[in-house]
């Protein structure tokens, strides 16, 4: 069977603050900026998700993409949407809320729940701008 990646693209706002607690102010000023403000900013993220697999013979799918958009909400999406990093969501603990750290936890949670398909990429948009993507090593 050919093997395809689908993609399901995920939305959500959440606010953060990014700054090292072990730096001084004038430290954390100097290397993150506005996104040290302290009274947070948010964005509103889009989480692009694909997974990889041979085609089901019955079904004509790798994976529904429903269902794939079932287990992106539940596992992660609702945990984070409309939350503060920092503050809300307990796999952010103690790790500085970037887009690089954020997609990496995504990836350990998401990994596993989209099996028997294959978690191939994960891209992470933090504005219109600005993405990350992490395919797992
Ligand atoms: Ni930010």
């Amino acid at each position: 069977m050919p093997r395809v990646t689908v993609t399901r693209r995920m939305r959500f706002n959440a606010a953060h603050r990014v700054f090292n607690p072990s730096f001084s102010d004038e430290e954390n000023n100097a290397t993150f900026g506005k996104c040290n403000n302290p009274n947070w900013h948010g964005h509103n993220y889009m989480l692009d998700v694909s997974v990889e697999g041979p085609i089901d013979a019955g079904t004509g799918y790798v994976l529904d993409l429903a269902r794939l958009r079932d287990i992106v909400e539940a596992q992660v999406v609702s945990l984070v949407d409309h939350k503060n990093f920092n503050l809300d969501v307990p796999f952010m603990k103690g790790v500085i809320p970037t887009a690089e750290n954020v997609i990496v936890a995504f990836w350990k949670i998401l990994e596993p729940a989209v099996t028997p398909a294959k978690l191939q990429r994960l891209v992470l948009w933090e504005t219109e701008n600005n993405y990350v993507e992490y395919s797992g090593d």
